[in-house]
C-alpha cells in the first residue's frame, strides 16, 4: 500500500494514539503525522508543562487546589518546531518556550501525581479538545480515545510489555550518552503503569473501539505500516 493509492479517499481527520509510557506512541504519532501532513500533538507535554511550572513556582506538588488554579490560568500552546534541535514541537506556556525544561528528571518524578488531579485534567482537556477538533491531527496520550476525543475517526492503542518498554528506554538513554539502569527503569515503569491505570479520573485503558497494536516483536517501521493500513481501511 502506498499513500498514492489512498490519494482519492479522505483520511480519518482525527487519529488518537493512547498507551503506556515508552510504548512508542510519540515515534508512531510523529511519523504518522508526517506521512499524512497532519499536526502531531503529544498531550503529555501539557501535564509536564503544568508540573514544571508548579515546581518553578515552589508549589507543594500535593497541593491539588493551587496546581489546578495554575492549570486553569495558564495558556499552553503546542506548535510546529521552530528550531532544529531535536524537538518535535515547540511547547509554550503563556508565550514562554519551555520545550526542554519539561523533560527534566524532577518533572518525570512528579508528573504522574499532577496528571491524576481531576481539575488539572478538566482544564487541560478543554485546551486539548480545542486543538484536536480542528482536525488533521494525530493526538497522543493516555485518555484521548476514551475521554478527550471519544468521537475520533481512528483510535489506536499502542501497547508493549513492561520489559520491552524498559529495554527500549534503556537503549534510548544509552544512545544519548546518559547513565542508565535497565532494572531501575523497569521498576519505575511498572510503578507508573499501575498509578496511571488505577487513578480515579481518566485511567489509562483502551477505548472499546480502539485497535490494539502490541509491538513487542515489531520495529518502528512495522508499527507505522500497520497504522497506515488502518488509516487506509478507515478512509471513507
Ligand atoms: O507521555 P508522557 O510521559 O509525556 O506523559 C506524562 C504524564 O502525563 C504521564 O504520567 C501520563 C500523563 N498523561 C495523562 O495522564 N494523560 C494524557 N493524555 C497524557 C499524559
Amino acid at each position: 500500500m502506498t499513500l498514492d493509492s489512498m490519494a482519492n479517499k479522505p483520511f480519518p481527520k482525527i487519529i488518537t494514539i493512547d498507551g503506556p509510557a515508552a510504548s512508542g506512541k510519540s515515534t508512531l504519532g510523529k511519523r504518522l503525522a508526517d506521512e499524512l501532513e497532519y499536526l502531531f500533538f503529544d498531550t503529555g507535554v501539557m501535564y509536564r508543562a503544568v508540573t514544571w511550572l508548579a515546581l518553578q513556582d515552589g508549589l507543594e506538588i500535593e497541593d491539588e487546589d493551587r496546581i489546578t488554579l495554575l492549570a486553569e490560568g495558564t495558556d499552553i500552546d503546542v506548535r510546529a518546531p521552530s528550531l532544529d534541535d531535536g524537538r518535535q514541537n515547540d511547547i509554550l506556556a503563556d508565550g514562554r518556550d519551555i520545550t526542554w525544561q519539561i523533560r527534566l528528571p524532577e518533572v518525570d518524578a512528579n508528573v504522574s501525581l499532577v496528571s491524576s488531579y481531576g481539575g488539572v485534567r478538566d482544564a487541560l482537556t478543554i485546551q486539548q479538545r480545542r486543538i484536536g477538533q480542528r482536525g488533521k491531527v494525530v493526538m497522543v496520550g493516555r485518555d484521548i480515545g476514551t475521554v478527550v476525543l471519544p468521537d475520533a475517526d481512528l483510535k489506536i492503542y499502542l501497547d508493549a510489555s513492561a520489559e520491552e518498554r524498559a529495554r527500549r528506554r534503556y537503549h534510548e538513554q544509552c544512545e544519548r550518552g546518559e547513565e542508565s539502569d535497565q532494572a531501575q527503569i523497569l521498576g519505575a515503569m511498572r510503578k507508573r503503569d499501575k498509578f496511571d491505570s488505577t487513578r480515579a479520573v481518566a485511567p489509562l485503558r483502551a477505548a472499546p473501539d480502539a485497535v490494539i497494536i502490541f509491538s513487542d516483536n515489531m520495529d518502528a517501521d512495522q508499527v507505522l505500516h500497520t497504522a497506515l493500513q488502518l488509516v487506509h481501511q478507515r478512509s471513507l
